[in-house]
């Protein structure tokens, strides 16, 4: 079909941009650890980087047949710690284990059943306050949640969790004195970018709703 570009767009010689076909489109978003409750009530960590806030909601993105999916389906608290950037090895301690036994076929290569992923990872867990699975201590922001609804996602691979927030830990140093707010250039999230992992940069500019505007360079 021929289609003519509005005068704005162009294409042909000289076009910047290439159509490819990337196996993946981790496109850059925050890392988090998922703590969830085993059937034994003991409790599963695992790091997941799809997930986004809409309001006090989370947002999670889930492989059907890991140890977190099939907790979130039948124990539905949880806590959202998020690392900061240096944490990263801590996080990629986690990247080969699974909480399920045995190991799901589709995870056959390359992971292997861990009960204590607290312990393997080097991390310590903190007793929350309303859910029964602990927070991660070394992480500066912890979100207490309950999942509301949890069900397939369109390709019947992932499972989509809506989790509703009820407590928010934030390490004091993150924190506006005297206000809630989180202060953005304290705080950097540890970012999973294309498989590999980052902090932010310096600030750029804020938006128009922000409360806690600076002035930046
Ligand atoms: C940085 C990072 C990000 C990940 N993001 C996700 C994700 O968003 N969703 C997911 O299901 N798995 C994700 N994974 C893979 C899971 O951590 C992995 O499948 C793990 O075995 C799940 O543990 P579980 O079976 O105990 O739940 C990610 C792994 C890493 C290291």
């Amino acid at each position: 079909m021929h289609t003519t570009l509005p005068s704005t767009l162009s294409a042909g010689p000289g076009a910047t941009h290439l159509e490819i076909e990337p196996s993946i489109l981790y496109f850059g978003t925050p890392v988090a650890l998922l703590s969830t409750e085993n059937q034994d009530g003991s409790f599963n960590l695992a790091p997941i980087s799809s997930a986004w806030a809409l309001g006090q909601t989370v947002v999670i993105g889930l492989g059907r047949e890991g140890q977190t999916a099939y907790n979130l389906a039948r124990r539905p608290e949880l806590v959202i710690s998020l690392p900061a950037p240096a944490q990263w090895p801590a996080v990629e301690r986690l990247a080969p284990l699974t909480g399920r036994d045995p190991v799901p076929l589709a995870k056959a290569e390359g992971y292997r059943f861990e009960p204590d992923k607290f312990a393997a990872a080097g991390l310590t867990g903190a007793p929350s306050h309303l859910v029964r699975p602990p927070r991660v201590a070394e992480c500066p922001i912890q979100l207490e949640a309950r999942a509301q609804r949890v069900g397939p996602d369109v390709s019947g691979e992932f499972v989509i969790v809506e989790a509703a927030v009820c407590t928010v830990h934030a390490d004091a140093r993150i924190v506006v004195p005297g206000t809630d707010h989180i202060d953005p250039a304290a705080w950097s999230p540890l970012i999973y970018n294309f498989r590999h992992y980052f902090g932010l940069g310096p600030e750029r500019g804020h938006s128009h709703r922000s409360q806690t505007p600076r002035a930046c360079r």
